[in-house]
């Protein structure tokens, strides 16, 4: 599979690691940025500026990590140049861009895999099979709390022209849709207070919100980037009729049921090399790759009703 990856910033080159990990995947990648374009060379990809140049070299499959305002488009050109896309979350601004690429791949016969890779964690995957065997019992509540320290992140994460929206788009969005995939459930309502506390920037830093599902079950989704050092983490409590369980991301898994508490500590992971595997085993198969466009649809839409962007999901 020859794919093209059009992004060399920090979740490019992740990108680029994994691929290249996999046998009988070549890559070719692109960035205007000369330093980016130096950077990715010394580690021996060929490299080219633009998405054009990288569409010229007809490549299979394109992966899409750039700055949020420009997801839907190059999305967009690579699906009509007839490659299947791995395209970053949050997949595009706007629910009507998001469509187009659903739209557009139906139309050309591609498909679309969603950057979800906190799916590919083993302690979420775990989680999801306790759920989805009913060893907690029918899931009630959600408590999915993600805090962030102080930490580099690119400039335009900040810059509502560039990033469409703050936390919500760059982090938040991977808890929607870690909730989504645990409870196997769609949201049916949702109310959030989207704040920017504890950063001069145009976009959010600090979110609380409650999403109803469905099956009956109640989220609580925190999103905050801290301004300082913190304790900082990624939390996701399930409670269930008959038990409950306690992802401690990276660090464990706990849960209790019955009477009886068990845990799975946590264990070397590469979503990344997760992501990349399924999706190119699935185009070599020849079967929609997973999280697919609606799964990207689903969670935009979500983050858009936090923000009071979309009509009601
Ligand atoms: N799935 C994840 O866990 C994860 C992690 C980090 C970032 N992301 C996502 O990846 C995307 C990129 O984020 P990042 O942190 O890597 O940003 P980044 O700033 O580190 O990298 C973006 C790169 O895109 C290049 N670029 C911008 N516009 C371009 C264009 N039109 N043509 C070619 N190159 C262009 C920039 O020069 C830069 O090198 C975003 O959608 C972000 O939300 C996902």
């Amino acid at each position: 599979v020859r794919i093209g990856l059009l992004g060399l910033g920090s979740a490019g080159m992740r990108h680029s690691r994994a691929f290249l990990k996999i046998p009988g995947v070549s890559l070719i990648g692109a960035d205007l940025d000369a330093e980016r374009r130096a950077g990715a060379r010394a580690h021996g990809m060929t490299v080219v500026p633009t998405l054009a140049d990288l569409l010229a070299t007809a490549p299979d499959a394109a992966v899409i990590a750039v700055p949020h305002a420009y997801l839907a488009e190059a999305a967009l050109g690579a699906l009509e140049a007839g490659c299947h896309v791995l395209l970053e979350k949050p997949m595009a601004t706007t629910l009507e861009d998001a469509q187009r690429v659903l739209d557009a791949a139906r139309t050309v016969g591609r498909h679309v895999m969603i950057s979800f890779v906190h799916r590919f964690r083993p302690d979420v995957a775990a989680a999801r099979d306790l759920i989805a065997r009913g060893v907690i019992g029918r899931p009630t509540l959600v408590v999915d709390t993600m805090a962030g320290g102080a930490s580099d992140m690119p400039a335009w994460v900040w810059r509502r022209a560039e990033a469409g929206g703050g936390m919500m788009f760059y982090n938040g969005i991977h808890q929607v849709d870690r909730v989504r995939f645990l409870l196997g459930d769609e949201a049916d309502r949702v109310r959030a207070e989207v704040r920017t506390l504890a950063h001069d920037v145009d976009t959010e830093d600090t979110v609380g919100a409650l999403v109803t599902f469905r099956g009956g079950a109640l989220a609580v989704i925190v999103q905050h980037k801290a301004p300082a050092d913190a304790l900082a983490g990624w939390e996701t409590q399930v409670f269930g009729m008959a038990g409950s369980l306690l992802i401690r991301t990276g660090q464990e898994v706990r849960w209790t049921a019955g009477g009886t508490a068990s845990s799975l500590p946590g264990s070397p992971e590469d979503r990344f090399l997760g992501a990349a595997t399924e999706f190119v085993s699935a185009l070599e198969a020849g079967r929609a790759p997973s999280p697919s466009g609606a799964d990207g649809v689903a969670a935009l839409r979500i983050v858009l009703e936090m923000y009071g962007d979309a009509p009601s999901v």
